[in-house]
């Protein structure tokens, strides 16, 4: 089904991105407690006891004919899977009001990917197109128990919608509890330059460096992979700053093998990416990204093309990592043999990418020529 694609990892200069604490947390209400308190109803003579048992009655059936409504079309706001071709076919206005009105956006966001700019983004456009914004102040937990991840789809579609949600969260699948699916959108970057990035972004970053005895934290990128050091070269390391196999397990999920590399993993990814996520940018081609989720989601990202042109060298240099000393070609060529399950990904969601933006440049084009008076 994949090729085995790699690419030659030509020199590049990455702009570099990090991350920075949120300024706002999450502030999520809990839906539980809805229906009220029981022994209340003992103290109520039995005509209001009757009208108390009906209202709790209406409200499930609210509750249930929301959940039929929206769970069963959730996946299906996404407004295009390219290599996801056993869909039926949709006219192009229902598909265009699924594609500007998801209630709940959710970037499962990984590190060191251009994120801090979407959420820069992000935070200024809620308060002028009128969207929830929240920001996770989470940073370090991955993966959920399975009740923590009950709580969190609970937490989550409980917030006001529309709906921005971003969090470093391996992706949950919230049907799996019955419950409606945020629409996923997410970016990533080439593997080596994220890894690279990350290093030096926690050893010299104000606000994010890790306690490091001084002589490793002036250890180069290459020397920690020449010299073989767990946390460049095993895939998994013993913490969050170790190894290298990091981003397909954002899209395999939430599951324990989508921790290890291995093919199940990288396919398992495939298949939520198509199944479940809307636009996947990556990096390399951040302009084209803004530009798609302008197209993509309206209510959410009008005007995003202006202000990121606007903002964006500022927000860039405020977020580039400092003091990065760019990889050998011999160590680009060790991590690649290693990253060969990253780099499918990558590619596959390149791919995917590059046809989304070259179907809507097309769609763009005949739409206005159709509109054009001749
Ligand atoms: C680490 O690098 C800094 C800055 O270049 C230098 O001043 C310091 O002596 C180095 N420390 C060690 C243990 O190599
Ligand atoms: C382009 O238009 C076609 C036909 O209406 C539609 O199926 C497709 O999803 C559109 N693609 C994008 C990226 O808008």
């Amino acid at each position: 089904m994949l090729e085995n694609q790699r690419e030659p990892t030509s020199p590049r200069r990455p702009r570099s991105f990090s991350q920075t604490d949120g300024r706002r947390g999450s502030s999520c209400s809990s839906a539980t407690g809805l229906l009220g308190h029981g022994p209340v109803s003992a103290f109520f003579p039995s005509t209001a006891r009757a009208v108390f048992l009906i209202f709790v009655l209406t409200q499930f059936l609210v509750i249930a004919a929301y959940y039929m409504r929206i769970a069963p079309q959730a996946c299906e706001c996404s407004p295009e899977a390219p290599l996801h071709t056993d869909t039926p076919l949709q006219s192009e206005e229902s598909l265009r009001q699924k594609r500007v009105r998801p209630p709940r956006l959710f970037y499962n966001r990984v590190p060191k990917c251009g994120s801090e700019t979407l959420i820069e983004l992000a935070r200024i456009l809620g308060s002028i197109n009128g969207f929830t914004f929240t920001h996770s102040r989470i940073f370090f937990t991955y993966f959920l128990g399975e009740k923590e991840q009950l709580d969190f789809a609970i937490q989550v579609n409980a917030m006001e919608t529309p709906l921005f949600y971003e969090r470093h969260l391996h992706f949950e699948d919230f049907t799996k509890f019955g419950m409606a699916m945020p629409v996923y959108i997410n970016i990533i970057r080439d593997p080596i330059d994220r890894l690279v990035s990350w290093y030096y972004f926690r050893r010299f970053q104000e606000g994010h460096i890790r306690k490091l005895p001084e002589e490793e934290r002036n250890r180069t990128y290459d020397e920690c992979v020449v010299g073989n050091y767990q946390e460049c070269t095993q895939p998994q390391g013993n913490s969050v700053e170790e190894g290298y196999f990091k981003v397909i397990p954002y899209f395999c999920g939430q599951d324990d093998f989508c921790r290890q590399p291995t093919a199940m993993a990288l396919e398992r990814a495939i298949y939520n990416v198509n199944k479940y996520f809307s636009i996947i940018g990556v990096s390399e081609q951040y302009d084209e990204f803004v530009e798609t989720l302008e197209y993509a989601f309206p209510d959410y990202f009008r005007g995003v093309g202006y202000l990121y042109t606007a903002l964006g060298a500022t927000v860039r240099n405020k977020y580039a990592t400092t003091r990065k000393t760019a990889p050998s070609d011999a160590v680009r060529r060790i991590m690649t043999d290693k990253l060969q399950l990253e780099y499918e990904f990558y590619f596959f969601v390149k791919r995917r990418f590059e046809q989304y933006y070259a179907n809507m440049k097309t769609n763009l084009t005949s739409r206005h020529t159709t509109q054009t008076p001749t």
